[in-house]
């Protein structure tokens, strides 16, 4: 059964808010995608296991969590996914970060792959892939596909906004992966773009429009 965890905390519908205003800056914009990304983030790790271990405070002692096994990695889809990386690195401080370079091409919105530069000894780690938008979900499927020839531990994705057939898409694919996200909009327009959305995430975070 795919999973799709719609994150509608008040804080992180708050802020998505902000960010899809016309107006907002891209100071503000980046900070909202940084805010935002740890608060999925936070979501997206909730079952992350845990190891026990003895314990000495300055009172006394007990068994307390610690987390398992080989740090978590990041991959974040360049460029727009960048974007996410400081937020979910604030609560992360030591995952491994990986890069995907996927470009949609303009006119069929295929995902086609430019770049790739990830951690080692994939197989046995927890992945998490983010990326600010999931729109037709080519690119989102790309990512996994290109994650799933290493054998990871687990896989999720993580964006800011999905489209409904994005989801659909990317869950006929891959519905083994959980997808985490923020808000799920109606539609896209016919350059892929979601509507209403925000934007170009990418634009918007790095004021390159
Ligand atoms: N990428 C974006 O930045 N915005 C969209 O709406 C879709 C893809």
């Amino acid at each position: 059964m795919p999973s799709l965890i719609v994150i509608d905390h008040p804080l992180v519908q708050h802020k998505l808010t902000l960010m899809r205003k016309r107006e907002t800056s891209t100071r503000s914009f980046r900070n909202l995608v940084s805010e935002v990304s740890m608060l999925l983030a936070y979501e997206a790790t909730r079952d992350l296991p845990l190891v026990y271990q003895d314990v000495e405070t300055p009172l006394g002692s007990l068994r307390a969590p610690l987390l398992e096994g080989k740090k978590v990695v990041i991959v974040s889809i360049l460029r727009a996914g960048d974007g996410l990386l400081d937020g979910i690195l604030d609560i992360l401080p030591s995952a491994r970060v990986g890069h995907l370079g996927l470009y949609r091409d303009p006119v069929t919105l295929g995902a086609i792959e430019y770049y790739v530069k990830l951690p080692n000894e994939l197989e046995s780690r927890d992945i998490i892939i983010v990326d600010s938008m999931l729109a037709t979900g080519n690119t989102a499927v790309a990512a996994v596909d290109r994650i799933q020839q290493s054998g990871p531990k687990s896989v999720k994705f993580v964006c800011l906004m999905a489209a409904r057939e994005g989801i659909a898409h990317f869950h006929e694919v891959h519905p083994e992966v959980p997808l985490y996200t923020a808000a799920v909009d109606e539609h896209l327009n016919e350059q892929g773009y979601i509507v209403p959305g925000l934007g170009d995430a990418g634009d918007r975070m790095f004021g390159t429009k």
